[in-house]
């Protein structure tokens, strides 16, 4: 049975969503079909379709009562709207149906496990929250919340948890045909724990243990876990809130971290080794992996801070869109990613060039464009090696976006200040790159209309950001102090 709050919501995204042109949301980065979108949900490969499910207020571009939207894919690239498929419709997720996450179930229905709110007063007189995990059961297109809902809530709670900050399941089943879930939770000493569940049949579920935690060294609450294994290790991803800038590793605020390390089901549980961020640039935040038939691990997050929400263009009519899907792997200890390879096939003419000397600045034929999957390989040339080396995109006399390469410092910054935000915010963010083994840096760069993604060395480091630069600045410029030899191949993307 629909309620009458999610029917509403799917009437009016029905009446006012097909209003926003195409030429005005991004080619191929997924957005709200009207409105507002934070949080990927319920990634999932099912009945031979990617379902993507995501954080939704359609009725203004702000944070409001949270849906959850829908959009299915069969390549991760083209989106296929959907309506929206659960509202904030009970006593137990009155205030927002927050994130979460999807499994098909053995009898071939999709399993929706999410987290319910309900506000309600303290005793000091302050609204506050109840997070409950909630199940829907449903087709692909309809879910029905289950009744006995939630099935997780205080009870379950290790001492000291608390029932405020307890949400984002992500579930999955196990080797042993049970089913498991993380969650984000937040401790006694106020900063974020993972917590870890099992559950036979996904209706009764039991606390199995502490899986990782901040103790206040990786921010406070700990938002939106996934825990996979990849290439012989085992990933924890979780996105903290009110992190502390460490060096160029980690800036405050919001910021997504991979914890990667080994894991002992029956033993220690997970053993940490290395903690890294997920990306570098200034717009990623609440990552969601899938695992696809053919055994890739697929991420996908929200390109967006929280910190930066208030600068969006004047009545926008949609806000938020998410990351281009990423293939992950893990090496050398370090969490590598590359845009999936299904990208590949929105390619359309390729312009070559080839050792290609820069010193001032250089424009080269055929090298424009506002969708665009380029690569640039900077090597060092000469006597005068090049102090720094700077790409600009999205450019026109008084726009630019550029991507500057140090290699004193080994550092690349990735600068927006002139794409056309009218708001005084972070614009710049710097961070640690390494040429690769033959004194090369390679850069893969990935334009759509509202946005800028860095895939550096084959996936070794990533950083995204939004742009809005008006869609006429396509001009692209190479640049160098002092001299360098370059190669680009660039590939225009073609979406009729
Ligand atoms: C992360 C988050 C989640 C929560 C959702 C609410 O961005 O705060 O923890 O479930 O957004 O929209």
């Amino acid at each position: 049975m629909k309620s009458e709050t999610l029917q509403k919501a799917r009437d009016f995204e029905a009446q006012y969503g097909p209003h926003i042109p195409d030429e005005e949301r991004p080619a191929f980065h997924a957005t709200p079909t009207i409105g507002w979108m934070n949080d990927p949900n319920g990634f999932s490969f099912y009945k031979g379709e990617y379902h993507l499910f995501y954080q939704y207020h359609p009725y203004s571009n702000e944070w409001g009562p949270m849906h959850w939207g829908h959009l299915k894919s069969k390549d991760f690239i083209r989106w296929e709207r959907l309506p929206a498929a659960l509202a904030p419709d009970t006593d137990y997720d009155g205030s927002g149906c927050f994130s979460g996450s999807a499994i098909e179930l053995p009898d071939g229905r999709q399993l929706i496990m999410y987290t319910g709110v309900r506000r309600e007063r303290n005793s000091e007189g302050f609204i506050h929250d109840v997070q409950t995990q909630c199940l829907a059961v449903g087709d692909g297109l309809d879910y029905e919340k289950y009744e006995g809902n939630p099935v997780l809530d205080a009870k379950n709670l290790p001492k000291g948890g608390s029932a405020v900050d307890f949400r984002d399941p992500k579930v999955w089943r196990g080797d042993d045909g049970a089913y498991y879930a993380v969650i984000g939770n937040r401790a006694s000493d106020n900063s974020g724990t993972i917590l870890l569940y099992r559950s036979e049949d996904t209706l009764n579920w039991e606390f199995v243990r502490i899986l990782d935690a901040s103790r206040n060294q990786y921010g406070k609450m700990w938002e939106c876990p996934d825990f996979f294994s990849l290439d012989g290790n085992q990933v924890l991803l979780t996105s903290p809130q009110e992190m502390v800038t460490v060096g160029l590793e980690f800036h405050a605020g919001h910021e997504s971290i991979c914890l990667i390390g080994d894991y002992e089901p029956q033993g220690k549980g997970f053993i940490r080794k290395q903690v890294q961020a997920v990306d570098y640039g200034l717009d990623f935040y609440a990552p969601q992996t899938l695992l696809t038939p053919d055994g890739r691990r697929i991420m996908i997050a929200w390109m967006q801070n929280w910190n930066t929400i208030g600068a969006k263009p004047d009545y926008c009519r949609w806000f938020g869109q998410m990351s281009v899907p990423r293939e992950l792997s893990v090496r050398d200890g370090r969490l590598f990613q590359m845009p999936v390879r299904e990208l590949e096939k929105y390619r359309g003419q390729l312009v070559t060039h080839r050792n290609i000397p820069v010193s001032g600045e250089v424009n080269l034929p055929g090298i424009c464009g506002r969708l665009v999957d380029m690569t640039v390989t900077i090597r060092p040339e000469g006597h005068d090696s090049y102090r720094w080396f700077r790409i600009h995109v999205a450019k026109d006399g008084e726009h630019d976006t550029i991507i500057r390469y140090r290699p004193d410092q080994g550092t690349l910054k990735l600068d927006r200040t002139r794409s056309g935000l009218p708001y005084d915010i972070v614009h710049t963010r710097s961070f640690l790159v390494r040429p690769l083994a033959n004194g090369e840096l390679k850069l893969r760069i990935i334009l759509d209309r509202f946005s800028v993604e860095v895939f550096v060395n084959d996936g070794e480091v990533a950083a995204s950001a939004v742009i809005y630069t008006r869609k006429e600045a396509d001009a692209i410029s190479f640049e160098a102090g002092g001299s360098a030899l370059m190669d680009v191949e660039k590939y225009e993307l073609l979406f009729e």
